[in-house]
């Protein structure tokens, strides 16, 4: 299972790298605009740093402007990946950018008949939004199992990227699906790793090795 870190921060990219569980960075408009700088900077410092893929969101929402933005944005390096909006004129843009060796990702997933379509047009990556449809409580991992079902029925090589990930229990459930990926906010990464126990049982540890040192 691949982790990518779901953010546009840089210092959380590093901090992500550092600790070995950055397989690639999602992006998107919104994430882009929380570090209040140019984002063509930051996308350019994140595909300076990362190895993985990266995805890329494009804002147009014509397939001509999706088309165009994806092929500039896919020209910043060979691990450059374009996210596509789930909408009509998205599909046409992934089933165009898929024949000319782009590599898509298409968001805002919300069912898996969306998954089962953008794979059939040939998008490298889908991105079903769990936390939101949690958010309305609709079951979010449910869309996750049918679209496992859906991919290994027809045999599509599309990878599951399970997005709007909330907390480290949407992580467990994607993993024990055999998601092929999870892009986790850098909060829920670091919890990924902690739990108080093991705090409390380190803690007492070094406590008793005091106790015997003359
Ligand atoms: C996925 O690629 C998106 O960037 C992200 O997971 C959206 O998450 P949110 O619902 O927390 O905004």
């Amino acid at each position: 299972m691949k982790f990518f870190i779901d953010t546009a921060n840089i210092d959380e990219i590093k901090k992500g790298i550092d600790m070995g569980l950055v397989d690639g960075v999602t992006t998107n408009p919104t994430l882009l605009s929380k570090e209040k700088k140019d984002p063509n900077q930051v996308i350019k410092e994140i595909m300076s740093i990362v190895s993985g893929p990266v995805s890329l969101e494009v804002i147009s929402k014509d397939r001509e402007g999706m088309c165009k933005e994806a092929r500039q944005l896919a020209g910043l390096g060979e691990n450059a990946v374009i996210k596509i909006p789930m909408t009509e004129e998205g599909i046409k843009a992934v089933r165009i950018l898929s024949q000319e060796g782009i590599k898509t990702n298409v968001t805002l997933v919300f069912q898996p008949i969306q998954a089962l379509i953008a794979a059939k047009a040939g998008a490298t990556y889908v991105s079903p939004f769990i936390g939101r449809l949690d958010d309305i409580s609709s079951r979010g991992m449910g869309i996750i199992e049918d679209i496992t079902i859906i991919f290994n029925n027809y045999g599509f090589e599309t990878e599951i990227i399970v997005a709007s990930i909330r907390n480290p229990i949407h992580v467990l459930d994607a993993a024990l699906l055999g998601a092929d990926i999870a892009t986790i906010p850098f909060n829920v990464l670091k919890q990924l790793i902690s739990h108080p126990l093991t705090d409390i049982g380190l803690e007492r540890f070094l406590k008793d090795w005091g106790s015997i040192q003359r």
